[in-house]
């Protein structure tokens, strides 16, 4: 099989690929003949050693893909040789031939391509964690998402729009200010700001003309997938009783809430994992991926792939998603 290889972490343009031997489903495994690759900015991490979990080396680095099913080892019994499927695997996918668990593989609704779907597991899956598990979003809620033109921001963009809710979307650019309204969000919020006193102020402003600040209204929800200033000013447009979901950090800053803030104000912070979910709340990861394959096979959803490149050209997609242009999803063809 053809791979890229991570021998010792480093930029992303050093790592290679190779021919490497084709692996033997074990227990509980299964075999992909891959046709699909999904980027996310947690890759670019991986590549780079600065991902929280480092696995041993060499290892084949990479999270989602989809493609045909070439054989199962014993045990398995979600799926058998020959389904289409979509997978969300924790390494392995930057490949023509993947070795995945079989509760990391789910069976695609006839009508869904490998592109769309490989393009949306983990950010749909995140964005699940964050709207429905953590967030608990409801019709009539007010939700801003941040780095809403990203991948996770834009899954979560349709997902609360989905469910009724009313969807302010935190951008940096005009450009992906008219991607998220194509998303559906019912307003754009602009990020710019010179520090952190003149962000609070702006988005403050932005937030209260919309919601209407006489009421105290408010945000009911942020979802942040960007962190540092903008998770600082973002906790300020929270109403009464409000919840901000903390999703990731593609701003490089982990910031921190005062706890006396959220006392006094009646906030709940949440975290919004993917990974650990699969140990400890399946059950929701399975009922989440029903929801937006189904939703994606009926019409309703938009994988907003905006970029395709072939495998060997992975340094070039991942320029896109770590010079902050990329808007949407950019996918790898791993037969290319
Ligand atoms: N909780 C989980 O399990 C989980 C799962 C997947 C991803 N994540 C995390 O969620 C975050 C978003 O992931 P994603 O795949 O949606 O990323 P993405 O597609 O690259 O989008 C990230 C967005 O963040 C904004 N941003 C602000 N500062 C940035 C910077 N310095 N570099 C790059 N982007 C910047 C950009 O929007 P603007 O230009 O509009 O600000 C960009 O559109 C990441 O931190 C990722 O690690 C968490």
């Amino acid at each position: 099989m053809r791979a890229i290889v991570v021998d010792k972490f480093g930029p992303i343009a050093s790592h290679q690929i190779r021919d490497i031997p084709d692996p033997e489903p074990g227990e509980g495994q299964v075999l992909i003949d891959n046709h699909a690759v999904g980027l996310n900015y947690p890759d670019a991490l991986m590549l780079q050693g600065k991902y929280q979990k480092r696995p041993d080396r060499p290892f084949v680095p990479g999270r989602d893909c989809a493609g045909i099913v070439r054989a199962v080892g014993p045990g398995v019994t979600r799926c058998s040789a020959g389904d289409r499927v979509v997978a969300q695997v924790f390494t392995g996918a930057f490949s023509d031939t993947v070795l995945a668990p079989q509760n990391r593989c789910f069976v695609l609704p006839d009508g869904v391509s490998f592109e769309d779907a490989a393009a949306m597991i983990t950010t749909f899956n995140t964005a699940w964690a964050a709207v429905d598990s953590r967030g608990r979003v409801e019709a009539g809620h007010t939700v801003l998402i941040t780095g809403a033109a990203g991948g996770v921001g834009i899954a979560a963009v349709q997902l609360c729009k989905a469910r009724g809710s009313t969807v302010l979307a935190a951008v940096s650019t005009e450009e992906k200010g008219k991607l998220v309204l194509e998303n559906g969000a019912d307003a754009v919020i602009d990020t710019n700001a010179a520090d952190l006193a003149a962000l609070k102020t702006h988005l403050k402003d932005q937030v209260n003309k919309i919601t209407g600040a006489a009421e105290g209204r408010g945000c009911d929800v942020v979802v942040d997938t960007v962190g540092g200033d903008l998770f600082e000013a973002s906790l300020r447009i929270l109403r009464y009783g409000g919840n901000l979901v903390v999703v990731g950090f593609a701003g490089g800053q982990v910031p921190a809430a005062k706890a006396n803030y959220l006392l006094y104000n009646n906030l709940a912070v949440t975290g919004a994992p993917l990974d650990i979910r699969f140990e400890y709340a399946y059950a929701e990861v399975e009922r989440g991926v029903n929801t937006w394959l189904g939703l994606l096979a009926a019409g309703k959803l938009r994988s907003n792939i905006l970029s395709r490149y072939k495998l060997n050209e992975f340094a070039t997609a991942f320029d896109e998603i770590t010079g902050r242009r990329v808007m949407g999803k950019v996918v790898l063809d791993p037969q290319g």
